[in-house]
């Protein structure tokens, strides 16, 4: 029997851990791992390199994926579906682990209706697929921005300024909110609920009355500002799954921070420093746990399933519910909005 392992969509911390957990379990069984380079994309211009567990034994702790990753998503060519399967088929496949975000198990889910064998691992820092408690990559993310907010936050009340921080999280408020609490920020903005520039600036300019001189605003990139903008973009370009490049709100927000309250204003975007390095402890072993558990899942004939986290177990859900977006708890937001 030959497994398909592909990443795709943005790469994150504890990637390569589910690649290693995926070729060892397999060995277990007795199962040849194939790896799948760029995503879909090498499915569409096959791209395959056999994977053995000597190959991928010492990479837990490395950031990035071994596979690389592309956007790419064969249902905008025509006919790319079809050569996707078809390409599947030729390399001798049996079934497939797809690691990946909604976009890449969106894609995987659609396939199965074509009668591919896929496995999903749900991967994305934004923490936005449903049916599981977490995705792994978001921790360390959270981490890796409270680490950088805690040194904005000396260097901001060293200048009493106002520090605005973006954050990756583009539809999804989980790191804005998960860290703007633990980096103990005053302002979290986050793309579920838009909000009204004049009542920031209002916020701002109270605190400063109150005699508090530092200010810390935590943005998702994808955080919109009522009535005006909306979603702010780097430019006019749309990915295969429609996505735009955002960034610019933290630069925005500053700006107009400034011109309202006169204070001096500094804004720091965090971005795909987010995304890279080495995972932290919790993604390693929660990685770990879906590979071997995604390779398990293959082997019980169990597809079109994603493996999940819930409490302290690893189940198997259906792909279809776990691409819905996962709502921000708003409880949790309202915790962190306490500290206003
Ligand atoms: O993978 C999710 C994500 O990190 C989003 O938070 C962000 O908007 C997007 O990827 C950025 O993608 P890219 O690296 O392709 O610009």
């Amino acid at each position: 029997m030959k497994v398909g392992v592909l990443t795709g969509g943005g790469d994150c911390a504890g990637i390569n851990a589910v690649i290693r957990a995926v070729v060892r379990r397999a060995e277990d069984y007795g199962v040849q791992v194939v790896g799948i380079r760029r995503g879909w994309a090498g499915l569409m211009q096959p791209d395959l390199v056999p994977l053995n567990y000597d190959q991928v034994a010492d990479i837990i702790s490395v950031g990035g994926t071994i596979l690389l990753t592309s956007r790419t998503n064969p249902f905008k060519k025509e006919g790319g579906p079809q050569l996707v399967m078809k390409n599947f088929r030729d390399g001798g496949l049996d079934a497939l682990v797809a690691i990946g975000g909604e976009d890449t198990l969106g894609v995987a889910h659609k396939l199965a209706q074509l009668g591919l064998k896929a496995v999903g691992v749900p991967k994305t820092i934004d923490n936005d697929l449903s049916e599981t408690d977490v995705t792994f990559g978001f921790d360390s993310a959270v981490n890796v921005a409270v680490d950088a907010i805690d040194r904005i936050r000396t260097t901001g009340m060293s200048h009493e300024r106002v520090m605005v921080v973006e954050v990756m999280g583009r539809d999804a408020g989980w790191i804005a909110t998960q860290a703007g609490i633990a980096a103990g920020a005053h302002v979290i903005l986050v793309p579920e609920e838009e909000f009204d520039l004049e009542a920031v600036c209002e916020s701002v300019a109270a605190r400063r009355k109150a005699g508090k001189n530092f200010t810390l605003i935590v943005a998702a990139e994808g955080a919109r500002v009522k009535l005006k903008h909306g979603q702010v973009t780097a430019d006019q370009d749309v990915d295969q799954f429609g996505h735009p490049k955002l960034g610019g709100i933290g630069h925005l927000l500053a700006a107009e921070i400034e011109k309202a309250t006169h204070l001096e204003t500094r804004d720091v975007v965090l971005g795909h420093i987010l995304r890279g390095g080495s995972p932290l402890a919790f993604d390693r072993v929660l990685s770990t746990r879906l590979g071997v558990s995604a390779m398990d899942l293959v082997m019980k004939g169990k597809f079109d399933r994603m493996v999940a986290l819930r409490g302290n177990a690893i189940v198997d859900v259906g792909i279809e519910d776990a691409i819905k977006p996962k709502v921000l708890d708003s409880d949790l937001l309202s915790v962190g909005r306490l500290f206003s």
